[in-house]
Protein backbone atom coordinates (compact mmCIF):
# COMPACT_ATOMS: atom_id res chain seq x y z
CA UNK A 1 0.00 0.00 0.00
CA UNK A 2 1.36 3.42 -0.81
CA UNK A 3 1.97 6.07 1.76
CA UNK A 4 -0.68 8.52 0.86
CA UNK A 5 -2.99 5.30 1.20
CA UNK A 6 -1.84 4.23 4.73
CA UNK A 7 -2.31 7.95 5.86
CA UNK A 8 -5.27 8.08 4.70
CA UNK A 9 -6.30 5.15 6.72
CA UNK A 10 -4.68 6.18 9.55
CA UNK A 11 -6.31 9.63 9.59
CA UNK A 12 -10.02 8.24 9.24
CA UNK A 13 -9.54 5.27 11.49
CA UNK A 14 -8.56 7.99 14.55
CA UNK A 15 -11.24 10.26 13.40
CA UNK A 16 -13.44 7.82 13.54
CA UNK A 17 -12.83 6.66 16.64
CA UNK A 18 -12.89 9.98 17.81
CA UNK A 19 -16.22 10.83 16.28
CA UNK A 20 -17.60 7.46 18.25
CA UNK A 21 -16.22 8.31 21.10
CA UNK A 22 -17.34 12.01 21.06
CA UNK A 23 -21.30 10.76 20.42
CA UNK A 24 -21.02 8.21 22.83
CA UNK A 25 -19.52 9.81 26.01
CA UNK A 26 -21.15 13.15 25.44
CA UNK A 27 -24.31 12.13 23.89
CA UNK A 28 -24.50 15.02 21.62
CA UNK A 29 -23.26 13.58 18.08
CA UNK A 30 -26.39 12.73 16.05
CA UNK A 31 -25.40 9.34 15.46
CA UNK A 32 -27.69 7.00 17.50
CA UNK A 33 -25.77 4.28 19.51
CA UNK A 34 -26.95 1.34 21.39
CA UNK A 35 -25.22 0.18 24.56
CA UNK A 36 -21.78 -0.78 25.14
CA UNK A 37 -19.27 0.78 22.48
CA UNK A 38 -16.56 -0.89 23.32
CA UNK A 39 -15.37 -2.93 19.96
CA UNK A 40 -15.06 -5.64 21.85
CA UNK A 41 -17.03 -9.27 20.07
CA UNK A 42 -15.35 -8.85 16.62
CA UNK A 43 -14.61 -12.29 17.04
CA UNK A 44 -18.16 -13.40 17.46
CA UNK A 45 -21.51 -14.24 15.78
CA UNK A 46 -24.12 -12.08 14.73
CA UNK A 47 -27.43 -13.18 14.44
CA UNK A 48 -29.43 -11.59 12.05
CA UNK A 49 -33.17 -12.26 10.85
CA UNK A 50 -34.90 -11.06 7.66
CA UNK A 51 -38.33 -10.08 6.84
CA UNK A 52 -39.10 -10.12 3.32
CA UNK A 53 -37.88 -12.89 1.21
CA UNK A 54 -38.36 -11.75 -2.55
CA UNK A 55 -36.34 -10.85 -5.11
CA UNK A 56 -33.74 -8.32 -3.31
CA UNK A 57 -34.21 -10.07 0.29
CA UNK A 58 -33.11 -12.94 -1.28
CA UNK A 59 -29.91 -11.79 -2.63
CA UNK A 60 -29.33 -10.06 0.58
CA UNK A 61 -29.86 -13.79 2.31
CA UNK A 62 -27.64 -15.20 -0.05
CA UNK A 63 -24.85 -12.58 0.27
CA UNK A 64 -25.45 -13.07 4.16
CA UNK A 65 -24.84 -16.89 3.85
CA UNK A 66 -21.63 -16.93 2.20
CA UNK A 67 -20.27 -14.98 5.61
CA UNK A 68 -18.89 -17.65 8.41
CA UNK A 69 -19.73 -15.05 10.91
CA UNK A 70 -23.67 -14.76 10.61
CA UNK A 71 -26.43 -16.88 12.05
CA UNK A 72 -29.81 -16.44 10.35
CA UNK A 73 -32.61 -17.70 13.15
CA UNK A 74 -35.61 -16.56 11.57
CA UNK A 75 -36.88 -14.96 8.57
CA UNK A 76 -40.44 -13.50 8.32
CA UNK A 77 -42.93 -13.93 4.68
CA UNK A 78 -46.13 -13.99 3.87
CA UNK A 79 -45.57 -15.70 0.88
CA UNK A 80 -45.13 -19.22 2.43
CA UNK A 81 -43.40 -20.23 -1.10
CA UNK A 82 -40.86 -17.64 -0.61
CA UNK A 83 -40.30 -17.77 2.81
CA UNK A 84 -39.95 -21.73 2.09
CA UNK A 85 -37.58 -20.74 -0.64
CA UNK A 86 -35.19 -19.14 1.69
CA UNK A 87 -35.43 -21.67 4.93
CA UNK A 88 -34.22 -24.27 2.35
CA UNK A 89 -31.20 -21.78 1.35
CA UNK A 90 -30.15 -21.23 4.51
CA UNK A 91 -30.49 -25.27 5.21
CA UNK A 92 -28.33 -26.01 2.28
CA UNK A 93 -25.61 -23.68 3.09
CA UNK A 94 -25.32 -26.08 5.94
CA UNK A 95 -26.69 -24.00 8.51
CA UNK A 96 -30.13 -25.29 11.00
CA UNK A 97 -33.17 -23.73 8.69
CA UNK A 98 -34.46 -20.62 10.69
CA UNK A 99 -37.69 -20.67 11.97
CA UNK A 100 -40.83 -18.64 9.92
CA UNK A 101 -43.02 -16.39 10.51
CA UNK A 102 -45.81 -15.88 7.79
CA UNK A 103 -49.06 -15.92 10.13
CA UNK A 104 -50.30 -12.65 8.81
CA UNK A 105 -49.14 -9.40 7.61
CA UNK A 106 -48.44 -8.48 11.00
CA UNK A 107 -46.40 -11.73 12.07
CA UNK A 108 -42.91 -9.86 11.89
CA UNK A 109 -43.67 -8.21 15.29
CA UNK A 110 -43.27 -11.59 17.09
CA UNK A 111 -40.18 -12.16 14.83
CA UNK A 112 -38.33 -9.34 16.24
CA UNK A 113 -38.97 -9.29 19.51
CA UNK A 114 -36.85 -13.15 19.73
CA UNK A 115 -34.24 -12.71 21.98
CA UNK A 116 -31.50 -14.40 19.78
CA UNK A 117 -31.28 -11.98 17.42
CA UNK A 118 -29.21 -8.73 16.90
CA UNK A 119 -30.39 -7.12 13.97
CA UNK A 120 -32.82 -7.27 11.10
CA UNK A 121 -33.21 -6.69 7.72
CA UNK A 122 -36.24 -5.87 5.88
CA UNK A 123 -37.09 -6.15 2.12
CA UNK A 124 -40.45 -5.97 1.75
CA UNK A 125 -43.38 -2.96 -0.16
CA UNK A 126 -42.01 0.47 0.56
CA UNK A 127 -45.22 0.42 2.56
CA UNK A 128 -43.83 -1.84 4.62
CA UNK A 129 -40.78 -0.49 5.57
CA UNK A 130 -41.13 2.23 8.33
CA UNK A 131 -43.29 -0.45 11.02
CA UNK A 132 -40.87 -2.78 10.69
CA UNK A 133 -38.00 -0.88 11.02
CA UNK A 134 -39.81 0.92 14.04
CA UNK A 135 -40.64 -2.24 15.68
CA UNK A 136 -37.29 -3.28 15.23
CA UNK A 137 -35.62 -0.46 16.83
CA UNK A 138 -38.58 -0.48 19.79
CA UNK A 139 -37.49 -4.72 20.12
CA UNK A 140 -34.23 -3.39 20.56
CA UNK A 141 -32.40 -4.23 17.37
CA UNK A 142 -30.49 -2.58 14.66
CA UNK A 143 -32.78 -2.43 11.09
CA UNK A 144 -31.27 -2.33 8.09
CA UNK A 145 -34.32 -1.19 5.22
CA UNK A 146 -33.77 -1.65 1.96
CA UNK A 147 -33.95 1.37 -0.10
CA UNK A 148 -37.19 3.16 -0.73
CA UNK A 149 -39.13 6.82 -0.93
CA UNK A 150 -41.00 7.38 2.01
CA UNK A 151 -45.21 7.92 1.99
CA UNK A 152 -45.54 10.68 4.00
CA UNK A 153 -43.22 13.45 5.99
CA UNK A 154 -44.13 12.33 9.45
CA UNK A 155 -43.22 8.62 8.40
CA UNK A 156 -39.97 10.03 8.62
CA UNK A 157 -40.02 11.42 11.75
CA UNK A 158 -41.30 7.94 13.16
CA UNK A 159 -37.89 6.52 12.31
CA UNK A 160 -36.26 9.13 13.89
CA UNK A 161 -38.35 9.41 16.99
CA UNK A 162 -38.04 5.44 17.32
CA UNK A 163 -34.39 5.72 16.44
CA UNK A 164 -33.73 8.48 19.46
CA UNK A 165 -35.47 6.86 21.88
CA UNK A 166 -34.28 3.34 21.78
CA UNK A 167 -30.87 4.55 20.68
CA UNK A 168 -30.98 1.17 17.73
CA UNK A 169 -29.26 2.39 14.40
CA UNK A 170 -31.03 2.39 11.07
CA UNK A 171 -29.55 2.03 7.95
CA UNK A 172 -30.57 2.44 4.64
CA UNK A 173 -29.29 -0.80 2.39
CA UNK A 174 -28.15 2.25 -0.21
CA UNK A 175 -25.90 0.17 -2.78
CA UNK A 176 -25.01 2.77 -4.64
CA UNK A 177 -22.88 4.57 -1.91
CA UNK A 178 -20.80 1.68 -1.99
CA UNK A 179 -20.15 1.36 -6.03
CA UNK A 180 -16.56 1.40 -6.66
CA UNK A 181 -16.40 4.89 -8.67
CA UNK A 182 -19.01 6.13 -5.96
CA UNK A 183 -16.10 5.60 -3.52
CA UNK A 184 -13.02 6.99 -5.39
CA UNK A 185 -14.90 10.19 -6.21
CA UNK A 186 -16.17 10.92 -2.85
CA UNK A 187 -12.27 10.42 -1.81
CA UNK A 188 -11.12 12.44 -4.27
CA UNK A 189 -14.00 15.51 -3.11
CA UNK A 190 -12.77 14.96 0.27
CA UNK A 191 -9.00 15.28 -1.10
CA UNK A 192 -9.90 18.56 -2.76
CA UNK A 193 -9.53 17.63 -6.01
CA UNK A 194 -12.57 19.30 -7.63
CA UNK A 195 -12.33 22.20 -5.25
CA UNK A 196 -15.38 23.62 -3.90
CA UNK A 197 -18.55 21.70 -5.14
CA UNK A 198 -21.02 23.98 -6.74
CA UNK A 199 -23.10 21.38 -8.80
CA UNK A 200 -23.93 17.78 -8.46
CA UNK A 201 -26.89 15.42 -10.86
CA UNK A 202 -27.71 12.29 -10.23
CA UNK A 203 -30.83 9.94 -10.97
CA UNK A 204 -32.58 6.93 -11.31
CA UNK A 205 -33.34 6.44 -15.27
CA UNK A 206 -34.04 2.85 -15.39
CA UNK A 207 -36.62 1.11 -17.82
CA UNK A 208 -39.44 -0.91 -15.43
CA UNK A 209 -42.31 -1.22 -17.99
CA UNK A 210 -40.80 -5.02 -17.61
CA UNK A 211 -40.95 -4.65 -13.83
CA UNK A 212 -44.06 -3.03 -13.19
CA UNK A 213 -46.26 -5.14 -15.53
CA UNK A 214 -45.25 -8.83 -14.66
CA UNK A 215 -46.92 -10.95 -16.51
CA UNK A 216 -47.86 -9.30 -19.76
CA UNK A 217 -49.65 -5.89 -18.34
CA UNK A 218 -50.67 -7.22 -15.06
CA UNK A 219 -50.00 -5.60 -12.08
CA UNK A 220 -51.57 -5.76 -8.53
CA UNK A 221 -53.16 -9.08 -6.49
CA UNK A 222 -52.31 -12.11 -8.81
CA UNK A 223 -48.95 -10.42 -10.66
CA UNK A 224 -45.69 -11.51 -9.95
CA UNK A 225 -42.92 -9.79 -8.26
CA UNK A 226 -43.01 -5.72 -7.62
CA UNK A 227 -45.93 -5.59 -10.42
CA UNK A 228 -47.96 -6.67 -7.21
CA UNK A 229 -47.39 -3.52 -5.18
CA UNK A 230 -44.41 -1.36 -6.96
CA UNK A 231 -46.85 -0.28 -10.29
CA UNK A 232 -49.54 0.92 -7.36
CA UNK A 233 -47.33 4.09 -6.73
CA UNK A 234 -47.15 5.15 -10.23
CA UNK A 235 -51.16 5.05 -10.45
CA UNK A 236 -51.88 7.32 -7.32
CA UNK A 237 -48.58 8.80 -7.29
CA UNK A 238 -46.78 11.75 -9.37
CA UNK A 239 -43.31 12.31 -7.65
CA UNK A 240 -39.88 11.12 -7.39
CA UNK A 241 -40.75 7.95 -5.96
CA UNK A 242 -37.11 6.56 -5.65
CA UNK A 243 -34.86 9.14 -5.12
CA UNK A 244 -32.00 7.72 -2.84
CA UNK A 245 -30.22 5.28 -5.89
CA UNK A 246 -28.72 8.54 -7.24
CA UNK A 247 -28.81 10.77 -4.46
CA UNK A 248 -27.04 8.88 -1.53
CA UNK A 249 -23.75 8.85 -2.85
CA UNK A 250 -24.17 12.84 -3.83
CA UNK A 251 -25.28 13.17 -0.33
CA UNK A 252 -22.16 12.44 1.11
CA UNK A 253 -20.15 14.52 -1.39
CA UNK A 254 -21.54 17.41 -0.23
CA UNK A 255 -21.75 16.59 3.21
CA UNK A 256 -25.52 16.25 3.78
CA UNK A 257 -26.08 16.70 7.89
CA UNK A 258 -23.00 16.79 8.49
CA UNK A 259 -21.58 20.93 8.35
CA UNK A 260 -24.24 21.05 5.44
CA UNK A 261 -27.70 19.85 4.44
CA UNK A 262 -30.67 20.32 2.11
CA UNK A 263 -32.66 23.20 2.64
CA UNK A 264 -35.47 22.97 -0.18
CA UNK A 265 -36.66 21.58 -3.09
CA UNK A 266 -38.56 22.38 -6.75
CA UNK A 267 -39.89 19.14 -8.79
CA UNK A 268 -41.47 19.02 -12.38
CA UNK A 269 -42.92 16.61 -14.00
CA UNK A 270 -43.44 15.56 -17.65
CA UNK A 271 -46.87 13.83 -18.77
CA UNK A 272 -48.00 10.52 -18.55
CA UNK A 273 -47.12 8.71 -21.74
CA UNK A 274 -44.91 5.61 -21.79
CA UNK A 275 -46.93 2.92 -19.01
CA UNK A 276 -49.99 3.58 -21.97
CA UNK A 277 -47.67 3.07 -24.36
CA UNK A 278 -46.42 -0.27 -22.94
CA UNK A 279 -49.95 -1.56 -22.51
CA UNK A 280 -51.25 -0.72 -25.72
CA UNK A 281 -48.35 -1.77 -27.55
CA UNK A 282 -48.28 -5.15 -25.67
CA UNK A 283 -52.47 -5.94 -25.46
CA UNK A 284 -53.74 -3.61 -27.35
CA UNK A 285 -56.23 -0.69 -27.19
CA UNK A 286 -58.90 -2.98 -25.66
CA UNK A 287 -57.06 -4.35 -22.38
CA UNK A 288 -58.60 -3.07 -19.28
CA UNK A 289 -55.51 -1.61 -18.16
CA UNK A 290 -55.07 0.79 -21.06
CA UNK A 291 -58.12 2.89 -19.86
CA UNK A 292 -55.86 3.79 -16.80
CA UNK A 293 -55.36 7.15 -15.90
CA UNK A 294 -51.41 6.93 -14.47
CA UNK A 295 -50.54 9.99 -11.93
CA UNK A 296 -46.76 9.43 -12.49
CA UNK A 297 -44.92 11.92 -14.95
CA UNK A 298 -42.72 10.04 -17.25
CA UNK A 299 -39.79 12.30 -16.02
CA UNK A 300 -39.39 13.81 -12.69
CA UNK A 301 -36.87 16.31 -12.47
CA UNK A 302 -36.14 17.35 -8.68
CA UNK A 303 -33.87 20.58 -8.06
CA UNK A 304 -32.50 20.98 -4.46
CA UNK A 305 -30.49 23.40 -2.87
CA UNK A 306 -28.25 22.92 -0.72
CA UNK A 307 -27.58 25.40 2.85
CA UNK A 308 -24.02 25.89 1.49
CA UNK A 309 -25.04 27.19 -1.66
CA UNK A 310 -25.00 23.64 -3.72
CA UNK A 311 -28.08 22.46 -6.08
CA UNK A 312 -28.37 18.95 -6.87
CA UNK A 313 -30.59 17.74 -9.90
CA UNK A 314 -32.17 14.39 -9.48
CA UNK A 315 -34.20 12.55 -12.05
CA UNK A 316 -36.50 10.11 -11.92
CA UNK A 317 -37.22 8.33 -15.19
CA UNK A 318 -38.65 4.87 -14.95
CA UNK A 319 -41.32 4.66 -18.03
CA UNK A 320 -39.78 5.33 -21.39
CA UNK A 321 -37.34 2.98 -23.15
CA UNK A 322 -33.64 3.29 -22.16
CA UNK A 323 -30.77 1.70 -20.98
CA UNK A 324 -29.72 2.24 -17.02
CA UNK A 325 -27.94 5.16 -15.92
CA UNK A 326 -27.81 6.92 -12.51
CA UNK A 327 -26.31 10.17 -14.53
CA UNK A 328 -23.44 11.05 -11.61
CA UNK A 329 -22.45 14.38 -12.32
CA UNK A 330 -20.25 16.21 -9.42
CA UNK A 331 -18.74 19.35 -10.21
CA UNK A 332 -16.79 21.87 -8.27
CA UNK A 333 -14.35 25.12 -8.75
CA UNK A 334 -11.27 22.74 -9.97
CA UNK A 335 -12.90 20.17 -11.98
CA UNK A 336 -15.68 17.78 -12.72
CA UNK A 337 -17.05 14.16 -13.01
CA UNK A 338 -19.35 12.72 -15.31
CA UNK A 339 -20.80 9.17 -15.29
CA UNK A 340 -23.24 7.85 -17.25
CA UNK A 341 -23.47 4.27 -17.63
CA UNK A 342 -22.25 2.96 -20.95
CA UNK A 343 -22.15 6.03 -22.34
CA UNK A 344 -19.23 7.93 -20.43
CA UNK A 345 -17.20 7.85 -16.97
CA UNK A 346 -15.00 10.75 -17.36
CA UNK A 347 -13.16 13.35 -15.35
CA UNK A 348 -11.82 17.33 -16.20
CA UNK A 349 -9.84 18.94 -13.48
CA UNK A 350 -7.93 22.07 -14.00
CA UNK A 351 -4.55 22.13 -14.27
CA UNK A 352 -4.48 18.62 -14.32
CA UNK A 353 -6.54 17.33 -17.29
CA UNK A 354 -5.16 18.56 -20.52
CA UNK A 355 -6.83 21.95 -21.32
CA UNK A 356 -10.54 21.30 -21.80
CA UNK A 357 -10.21 17.52 -22.56
CA UNK A 358 -12.26 15.10 -20.67
CA UNK A 359 -10.36 11.92 -19.40
CA UNK A 360 -11.31 9.04 -18.00
CA UNK A 361 -11.98 8.04 -14.46
CA UNK A 362 -9.64 4.79 -14.23
CA UNK A 363 -6.66 6.87 -14.96
CA UNK A 364 -7.13 7.96 -11.36
CA UNK A 365 -8.10 4.68 -9.67
CA UNK A 366 -4.65 3.65 -9.34
CA UNK A 367 -3.97 6.50 -6.89
CA UNK A 368 -7.79 7.31 -5.48
CA UNK A 369 -9.30 3.84 -5.00
CA UNK A 370 -10.92 3.95 -1.84
CA UNK A 371 -9.47 2.17 0.82
CA UNK A 372 -12.97 -0.39 1.24
CA UNK A 373 -12.27 -0.99 -2.31
CA UNK A 374 -8.72 -1.64 -2.28
CA UNK A 375 -9.40 -4.59 0.96
CA UNK A 376 -12.32 -5.85 -1.44
CA UNK A 377 -10.12 -5.84 -4.74
CA UNK A 378 -7.46 -7.85 -2.55
CA UNK A 379 -10.12 -10.36 -0.92
CA UNK A 380 -12.06 -10.73 -4.48
CA UNK A 381 -14.82 -9.11 -5.50
CA UNK A 382 -18.43 -10.83 -4.76
CA UNK A 383 -22.28 -10.11 -5.01
CA UNK A 384 -24.85 -8.19 -6.76
CA UNK A 385 -24.69 -4.76 -8.44
CA UNK A 386 -20.60 -5.27 -8.89
CA UNK A 387 -19.64 -5.81 -5.46
CA UNK A 388 -21.65 -2.90 -3.65
CA UNK A 389 -24.90 -5.17 -3.05
CA UNK A 390 -22.49 -6.95 -0.65
CA UNK A 391 -20.22 -4.12 0.52
CA UNK A 392 -23.59 -2.70 1.94
CA UNK A 393 -24.71 -5.68 4.01
CA UNK A 394 -21.13 -6.60 5.25
CA UNK A 395 -20.91 -2.87 6.37
CA UNK A 396 -24.20 -3.49 8.33
CA UNK A 397 -22.89 -7.03 9.97
CA UNK A 398 -19.49 -4.97 11.20
CA UNK A 399 -21.05 -2.46 12.66
CA UNK A 400 -23.88 -4.60 14.13
CA UNK A 401 -20.73 -7.47 15.40
CA UNK A 402 -18.75 -4.37 16.74
CA UNK A 403 -22.09 -2.46 18.22
CA UNK A 404 -20.53 0.70 16.63
CA UNK A 405 -22.53 3.44 14.62
CA UNK A 406 -23.80 2.64 11.10
CA UNK A 407 -21.76 4.59 8.08
CA UNK A 408 -25.71 5.48 6.92
CA UNK A 409 -27.57 6.77 9.54
CA UNK A 410 -31.65 7.26 10.45
CA UNK A 411 -31.03 10.86 9.66
CA UNK A 412 -29.05 9.83 6.12
CA UNK A 413 -32.31 7.37 5.90
CA UNK A 414 -34.98 9.72 6.55
CA UNK A 415 -33.20 13.38 4.76
CA UNK A 416 -33.01 10.52 1.75
CA UNK A 417 -36.17 9.48 1.97
CA UNK A 418 -38.40 12.84 2.45
CA UNK A 419 -37.54 13.47 -1.17
CA UNK A 420 -40.53 11.11 -2.62
CA UNK A 421 -43.41 13.17 -0.71
CA UNK A 422 -41.27 16.75 -1.05
CA UNK A 423 -41.20 16.56 -4.71
CA UNK A 424 -45.33 15.38 -4.46
CA UNK A 425 -45.70 17.97 -2.87
CA UNK A 426 -44.10 20.52 -5.07
CA UNK A 427 -45.43 19.19 -8.20
CA UNK A 428 -49.10 19.35 -6.84
CA UNK A 429 -48.13 23.23 -6.04
CA UNK A 430 -46.83 23.95 -9.50
CA UNK A 431 -43.25 23.01 -9.07
CA UNK A 432 -43.64 25.54 -6.15
CA UNK A 433 -40.00 25.27 -3.45
CA UNK A 434 -40.95 22.68 -0.63
CA UNK A 435 -38.76 23.16 2.59
CA UNK A 436 -37.08 19.99 3.99
CA UNK A 437 -37.54 19.16 7.57
CA UNK A 438 -34.41 19.56 9.61
CA UNK A 439 -34.07 15.81 11.10
CA UNK A 440 -30.90 16.17 13.08
CA UNK A 441 -32.74 19.42 14.64
CA UNK A 442 -29.31 21.81 14.45
CA UNK A 443 -26.60 18.95 14.70
CA UNK A 444 -25.81 19.25 11.26
CA UNK A 445 -24.29 22.16 12.07
CA UNK A 446 -21.62 20.45 13.83
CA UNK A 447 -21.73 16.96 12.92
CA UNK A 448 -18.52 15.63 10.89
CA UNK A 449 -19.01 12.71 7.95
CA UNK A 450 -19.47 9.30 8.81
CA UNK A 451 -19.83 7.46 5.62
CA UNK A 452 -16.60 5.77 4.73
CA UNK A 453 -14.04 6.38 6.99
CA UNK A 454 -12.29 3.27 7.19
CA UNK A 455 -11.47 -0.19 4.70
CA UNK A 456 -14.06 -1.80 7.00
CA UNK A 457 -17.63 -0.43 6.49
N1 LIG B 1 -30.98 -1.96 -3.66
C1 LIG B 1 -31.43 -2.40 -4.82
O1 LIG B 1 -30.77 -2.31 -5.83
C2 LIG B 1 -32.82 -3.00 -4.87
C3 LIG B 1 -33.19 -3.83 -5.92
C4 LIG B 1 -34.46 -4.37 -5.91
C5 LIG B 1 -35.35 -4.05 -4.89
N2 LIG B 1 -34.96 -3.23 -3.89
C6 LIG B 1 -35.86 -2.87 -2.80
O2 LIG B 1 -36.07 -4.02 -1.99
C7 LIG B 1 -37.38 -3.98 -1.43
C8 LIG B 1 -38.11 -5.28 -1.81
O3 LIG B 1 -38.18 -5.37 -3.23
P1 LIG B 1 -38.24 -6.79 -3.97
O4 LIG B 1 -37.86 -6.55 -5.38
O5 LIG B 1 -37.52 -7.80 -3.20
O6 LIG B 1 -39.82 -7.05 -3.89
P2 LIG B 1 -40.55 -8.48 -3.93
O7 LIG B 1 -41.97 -8.19 -4.20
O8 LIG B 1 -39.80 -9.42 -4.80
O9 LIG B 1 -40.41 -9.01 -2.42
C9 LIG B 1 -41.10 -8.45 -1.34
C10 LIG B 1 -41.38 -9.56 -0.34
O10 LIG B 1 -41.98 -9.00 0.82
C11 LIG B 1 -43.00 -9.91 1.26
N3 LIG B 1 -43.97 -9.18 2.10
C12 LIG B 1 -44.89 -8.27 1.72
N4 LIG B 1 -45.56 -7.81 2.80
C13 LIG B 1 -45.07 -8.46 3.88
C14 LIG B 1 -45.38 -8.44 5.27
N5 LIG B 1 -46.30 -7.63 5.79
N6 LIG B 1 -44.66 -9.27 6.08
C15 LIG B 1 -43.70 -10.08 5.59
N7 LIG B 1 -43.39 -10.16 4.28
C16 LIG B 1 -44.05 -9.33 3.43
C17 LIG B 1 -43.59 -10.42 -0.04
O11 LIG B 1 -44.32 -11.62 0.16
C18 LIG B 1 -42.36 -10.61 -0.90
O12 LIG B 1 -41.81 -11.90 -0.78
C19 LIG B 1 -38.00 -2.70 -1.96
O13 LIG B 1 -37.80 -1.68 -1.06
C20 LIG B 1 -37.24 -2.44 -3.22
O14 LIG B 1 -37.27 -1.09 -3.61
C21 LIG B 1 -33.70 -2.71 -3.86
Amino acid sequence: MNKNLKDFNMSNKLKRRKFVKTGIVAGIGTTVVPGILTGKGIDRKVRIGFIGVGSQGTNLLKACLSMQDVVVPAICDIDKEALLRAQSLVEKAGRKAPQGYSKDEEDFRNMVLREDMDGVVISTPWMWHTPMAVATMEAGKYCAPEVWGASSVEECWELIEASEETGMPCMMLENHCYDRNNMAVLRMVREGLFGELSHCQCGYCHDLRGVKFQPGVEFGHGAKGEARWRTQHSLKRNGDLYPTHGLGPIANCVNDNRGNRMVSLTSTATKSRGLHDYIVNTAGEDHPNAKLDWALGDVVTTVIKCQNGETIIINHDTNLPRPYSNMYTVQGTKGLWMEHRGLTNSVYLEGKSPEHKWESLEQYLPEYEHPLWIKFLGEGVRGGHGGAGYLKIRAFIECVKRKIPTPIDVYDTAAWIVVTPLSEQSITLGSEPVDFPDFTKGKWMNNKPIFGLTAEY
